[in-house]
């Protein structure tokens, strides 16, 4: 790896994937195309280790001479594609963007990466990666006693936001099948950790909790995700970079699977740790049952059985220390919060998107 692009490196999964590649890989130079939407943000790369290593490119991923020009400028050998929209209740308010960017982006990236490498040979192909970072949503929704997903799952994606990852993975598959462009996927499951952004389910509860704020919970609250910290993420997409082989699809998961509700319940104890001064201990008094997302997947588990033999990658942190030290970076980042809270579109989105929702019981 040499010269490597990043698209949606402002976000939060690739601004943490940036500072990993970064300190594990000596001779890289990482092109970082990010359009900055409400979700990106140059403060997620304040700190890069070797900073003059990082190139930023502010750009959407649907510019296809941008993006023909990236290749042909920076040699790019390697592509680490995040960029996406990414929340699943924003894609029930407004699709549009999401088929936009997570699948013409997704497109325009594969042409461009055709173009450069298979008609143009500007790089051998032997050397060349183009790596998608996708998700497990793809998948559908297990019941309750069903075997977790797989490689071999077949896909049944169940939001706009699913469906566009869904999409977007067919199209790198076919681009492999029909042009041999040396491809990988990763099917991860939710991540958390420090720079996510506040409209997902752990930074928003820890900054609701930390304000005295309700805590939404969906339905019943006890839907399931399988949640891995974003570094161990990092690890898998960076080990399937070196020994991955092309045409391989890798999910990745962080084994553990508590429903939503005890996540929320193990926030507030940690906050109740962390902050024992506050008014608003006991933290879980402000849970607040709220009308459910239409659609929502009861369950997610991830079978990391071919990563763990091929690649030698488990997860590293387990769910209760990863939470610990996510509260304690939200804890420590308060003009972070703060800049986003100060943000037009961010009052609006938490208007659009809960006003509504009312107490469900
Ligand atoms: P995010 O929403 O935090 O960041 C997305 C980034 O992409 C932002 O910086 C945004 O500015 C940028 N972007 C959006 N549209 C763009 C465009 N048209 N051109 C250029 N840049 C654009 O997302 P995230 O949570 O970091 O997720 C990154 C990727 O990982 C996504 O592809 C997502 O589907 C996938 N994924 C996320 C999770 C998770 O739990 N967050 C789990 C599995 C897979
Ligand atoms: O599974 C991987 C996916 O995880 C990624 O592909 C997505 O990009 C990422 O956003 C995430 O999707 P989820 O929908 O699972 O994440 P979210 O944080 O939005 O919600 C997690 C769970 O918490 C889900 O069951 C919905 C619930 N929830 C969420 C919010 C925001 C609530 O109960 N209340 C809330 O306010």
């Amino acid at each position: 790896m040499k010269n490597v692009l990043v698209t949606g490196g402002a976000g939060f999964i690739g601004s943490n994937f940036i500072r990993f590649l970064l300190s594990h890989e000596s001779g890289v130079r990482v092109i970082n195309l990010d359009v900055l939407t409400y979700a990106g943000s140059l403060l997620n790369l304040e700190d890069l280790p070797d900073p003059e290593r990082h190139i930023f490119i502010k750009g959407d991923i649907c510019d296809s001479d941008l993006v023909n020009s990236l290749f042909q400028k920076y040699q790019i050998e390697t592509v680490v594609h995040f960029a996406a929209e990414s929340h699943v209740d924003r894609s029930i308010l407004g699709p549009g963007q999401f088929i936009q960017t997570n699948i013409i982006g997704t497109f325009t990236l594969l042409e461009a990466a055709r173009q450069a490498w298979i008609t143009d040979k500007l790089t051998p192909l032997e050397n060349c990666r183009f790596h998608h970072v996708s998700t497990d949503e793809v998948f559908g929704s297990l019941g309750q006693n069903d075997p977790p997903f797989n490689e071999n799952t077949p896909y049944s994606p169940r939001s706009p936001y699913s469906a566009s990852k869904a999409s977007s993975d067919h199209l790198v598959r076919a681009y492999h099948h029909t042009y041999g462009l040396p491809v990988s996927i990763t099917n991860c499951t939710n991540n958390y950790g420090p720079f996510q952004f506040p409209e997902k389910l752990i930074p928003l509860m820890i900054i609701n909790a930390v304000a005295g704020k309700p805590l939404p919970v969906y339905g019943d609250g006890m839907q399931v995700r399988d949640w891995l910290y974003v570094d161990d993420h990092c690890e898998a997409i960076y080990l399937v970079l070196k020994n991955g082989q092309p045409g391989e699809t890798y999910p990745v998961g962080g084994d553990n699977q508590p429903p939503n509700i005890e996540i929320i319940r193990t926030i507030c104890e940690v906050l109740d740790e962390l902050l024992p001064q506050s008014p608003h201990v006991p933290h879980s008094s402000l849970v607040k049952y709220v009308q459910d997302r239409p659609g929502h997947d009861r369950r997610y588990a991830m079978d990391i059985s071919k990563i763990r033999s091929t690649l030698g990658w488990s997860p590293r942190k387990n769910l209760k220390s990863g939470l610990m030290e996510t509260v304690s970076w939200y804890l420590q980042n308060q003009d972070w919060i703060n800049a986003i809270n100060q943000r037009g579109d961010y009052k609006n989105w938490m208007q659009d998107n809960y006003a509504e929702r009312g107490q469900k019981k």
